[in-house]
């Protein structure tokens, strides 16, 4: 190590996988700008490098301790009274820049964004929930590929069999005799600094529930092969973190209540459902090329039935999603009137029986206020529509 070398720029070397990352403190990427060979050296031994210029002015990257790198030649006194420490900068650094990280069609409010990523790379357990076709798997997918480290995804929801999913198989072989094949999730847990997804845990089988409690626990985090007291177990790798989706709204009787035991391992963070401005935003950031008045309507439609469905008098139980308006604003965008999409895309979600008291007469007319043909019903009265047509202008 060299102590009179000026270092421009300090990188912090973390393991990803098979990669080797450097990092700065304010989270910039300099994985490229330095060999493999030469990140790999300082993950072996101090965790650091220092960029600094040769006499002909070349860059070169050099391993350096932490401590004794001299990257502020001027004004010592002043920088020792401020004692964050390194990794704690660097950690404060990567999170609040991360909102680049974002991708541009999920919305997210920034401090919702920002606090799946502290939850993330402190380590935390995280649920993320919110009504169905919000936007929780896309946020928990975007985080995992947001934090460029190794993971895996389970949905849970779609599992029959929790057991071979999460622990594994006994097989039967007339060479070897009986034995025990691991599941992907045994390989995951392992991993150190995994990011595992959850999907769907909500839905998930209550023995799945079980299985998870000990892993998820952060003073135990052991998965347990064998319900049997005494059996082996293996132990959750430094740094894996989980993120959860789980569908919990009023509307969701119908989900399994989940485990309030399980929900207590959790960092919840809550979906927002869109407002109609970012709703608008996001179906006209898809969508250039529908006409803007259609892709406006679709929004007000989608918040017209939301705060139907929240109202006390509330006549349909939930609204219309973002994963729906999207879909119809793809049929629109392929030709379909707007009458049509709904009818192909909307109706079906809601109930039909009851007639003209349906839920899905109700949902009609609100869509038929929207399209061109002119339908004048009065289930809404005058300030109801003012109100809905004010909040778009
Ligand atoms: N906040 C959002 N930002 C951008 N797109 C969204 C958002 N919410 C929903 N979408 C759209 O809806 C689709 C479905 O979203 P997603 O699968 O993440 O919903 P979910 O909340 O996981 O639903 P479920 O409860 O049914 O699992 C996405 O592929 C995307 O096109
Ligand atoms: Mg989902």
């Amino acid at each position: 190590m060299n102590n009179t070398r000026k270092y421009d720029t300090i990188v912090k070397i973390e393991k990803s996988g098979v990669r080797y990352n450097a990092w700065t403190a304010d989270g910039t990427k300099m994985t490229t700008d330095i060999t493999t060979r030469m990140r790999k050296k300082a993950f072996n031994s101090t965790g650091y490098l220092g960029r600094y210029n040769t006499k002909s002015g070349n860059a070169r990257w050099a391993v350096v301790s932490p401590t004794d790198v001299n990257t502020d030649t001027t004004n010592d006194s002043a920088k020792s009274s401020v004692d964050i420490p390194n990794e704690h900068a660097e950690i404060m650094g990567f999170i609040h820049s991360s909102y680049s990280l974002k991708p541009k069609g999920l919305m997210m409010t920034e401090l919702k964004w920002k606090y799946l990523i502290r939850s993330a790379v402190r380590g935390k357990n995280i649920m993320m929930t919110g009504p169905a076709g919000c936007g929780k798997t896309m946020a928990a997918k975007s985080v995992v590929n947001s934090l460029d480290r190794a993971d895996f995804y389970f949905n849970l929801g779609a599992t029959q069999d929790p057991r071979s999913t999460l622990i594994g198989n006994t097989h039967f072989d007339k060479d070897k005799g009986t034995f025990f094949s691991k599941s992907l999730f045994v390989e995951a847990i392992q991993t150190e600094n995994a990011v595992i997804l959850l999907d769907e845990l909500s839905r998930a089988h209550p023995d799945a529930w079980n299985i998870l409690m000990t892993v998820l626990d952060y003073g135990q985090r052991y998965l347990r092969l064998d319900e049997a007291d005494g059996s082996d177990t293996i132990k959750v790798a430094n740094g894996v973190t989980f993120v959860a989706t789980a569908n919990i709204g009023n509307e969701y009787t119908s989900t399994r209540v989940m485990d309030k035991a399980l929900m207590d391992r959790f960092t919840i963070v809550e979906m927002d459902v869109l407002t109609e401005e970012d709703e608008n935003s996001l179906l006209t950031y898809m969508f250039p090329n529908v006409d803007s008045k259609v892709t406006s309507n679709v929004a007000k439609i989608a918040a017209l039935t939301r705060s139907e469905s929240n109202s006390d008098t509330a006549r349909i139980n939930s609204g219309v999603s973002t994963r729906t308006t999207v879909e119809l604003m793809g049929l629109i965008y392929d030709g379909f009137s707007l009458v049509e999409s709904a009818e192909v895309c909307i109706y079906p979600q809601y109930d039909n029986t009851g007639g003209v008291d349906s839920e899905r007469t109700f949902v009609k007319q609100i869509v038929q206020k929207f399209c061109d043909d002119g339908s004048s019903d009065d289930l809404f009265n005058e300030e109801e529509m003012a109100e809905a047509e004010g909040d778009a202008s």
